[in-house]
């Protein structure tokens, strides 16, 4: 059995930070951002949460879909920004929506994490344990960014999107992903929950500053390992799934730079029409990024039936992977 999106949401907060914002707290410049992101402005939350964001997008995606709350069976939250531990996202977003039969959990693969969910959805539908999904990817980035270091807080933004997967009598794709641990220092937050609770102190507060607790990232590295990564396993996906690079209509890339969306382009032979972007409003937004871009692209009728796109992540851990899916 395969599955189909059949619905799609977001929510984007209305308050803009653009370059020029940025540039009043770090020595950076509106031209710099622009040339070396692709970055002009990103949304960041203003009373939001990464639990309000993710229900507004899940509400979105099954009004869409015309799915009510009581046929979701699975929610799968995406997200390394929650503001709750317990209970966990989904199950937040379970009671805000209503959709009382649903198994509810997140996960927590970082830019990558999207297409986990996908992917973790797309199993469970194919293998026939449920058959109505709500994936979502719902970050607020902006609050484990250290707004005094440059080479990060120029890049990210907060957001939300979600789609609704079905199951389908249609091909069923296999996805390939990877990991590497070995590589994870290219990209690291520690937990603020990290500490054994009997060794706080008052001056416990101030670690908070430093040692970690805020993103840290060797952005060359993660450029590097993406730029070679994301063409091999787009390759490796549609080889695995004898589908050809011609057949594809969309490429929808995690929105990481936009100098990594052109490079994979060209290394693929593009052509770059069919990489787009939306980067320039909304910054890097981890894994909210591949969903809020999908929904923007079906909500202006650029995805047609029968369209092939393919959905690829990278990022954190390190993790990269994609998927295909059938449009509708
Ligand atoms: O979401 C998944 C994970 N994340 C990513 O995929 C992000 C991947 N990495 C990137 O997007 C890029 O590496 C960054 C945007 C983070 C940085 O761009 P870069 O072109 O790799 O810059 P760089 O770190 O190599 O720095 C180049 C120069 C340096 O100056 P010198 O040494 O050449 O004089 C930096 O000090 O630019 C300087 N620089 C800046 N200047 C103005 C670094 N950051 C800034 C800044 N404003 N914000």
């Amino acid at each position: 059995m395969a599955v189909n999106i059949c619905g799609t949401g977001s929510y984007i907060p209305s308050h803009i930070m653009d370059n020029n914002d940025i540039a009043a707290l770090v020595d950076t410049s509106d031209e710099w951002i622009r040339e070396r992101t692709g970055v002009e402005r990103r949304h960041l939350v203003n009373g939001e949460t990464t639990v309000s964001m993710a229900c507004e997008a899940g509400r979105r995606a099954l009004q869409y879909a015309g799915v009510s709350p009581e046929e979701v069976d699975l929610i799968i939250v995406s997200t390394i920004s929650s503001n709750v531990i317990l209970p966990c996202a989904a199950c937040e977003v379970q009671n805000g929506l209503g959709a009382v039969n649903a198994t509810c959990f997140d996960l927590s693969a970082a830019c990558t994490g999207f297409v986990l969910a996908y992917n973790t959805a797309a199993a469970y539908l194919a293998g026939g344990v449920y058959s109505t999904a709500l994936v979502i990817g719902s970050e607020s980035l902006s609050n484990l960014i250290d707004w005094r270091d440059r080479g990060t807080c120029i890049l990210f933004g907060d957001g939300a999107g979600a789609a609704v997967l079905r199951t389908d009598s249609r091909k069923m794709y296999l996805p390939v992903t990877h990991s590497d641990g070995g590589k994870g220092s290219a990209l690291t937050l520690k937990s603020r929950h990290d500490r054994n609770v009997l060794d706080r102190s008052p001056q416990d507060r101030e670690r908070y500053e430093g040692d970690g607790y805020f993103m840290q990232m060797d952005g060359k590295a993660v450029f590097q390992f993406a730029v070679k990564k994301v063409p091999e396993v787009i390759r490796e996906v549609l080889e695995k799934n004898s589908v050809g690079q011609d057949e594809i209509d969309w490429f929808l890339l995690h929105q990481a730079n936009k100098r990594i969306v052109d490079s994979v382009a060209k290394r693929l032979g593009g052509p770059i029409e069919k990489f787009p972007m939306d980067i320039q409003e909304y910054g890097n937004t981890s894994s909210a990024s591949i969903p809020i871009l999908l929904d923007e692209m079906n909500r202006k009728g650029l995805l047609k039936k029968g369209q092939k796109i393919v959905i690829a992540g990278f990022g954190a851990g390190l993790t990269w992977g994609a998927s295909i899916c059938d449009w509708m």
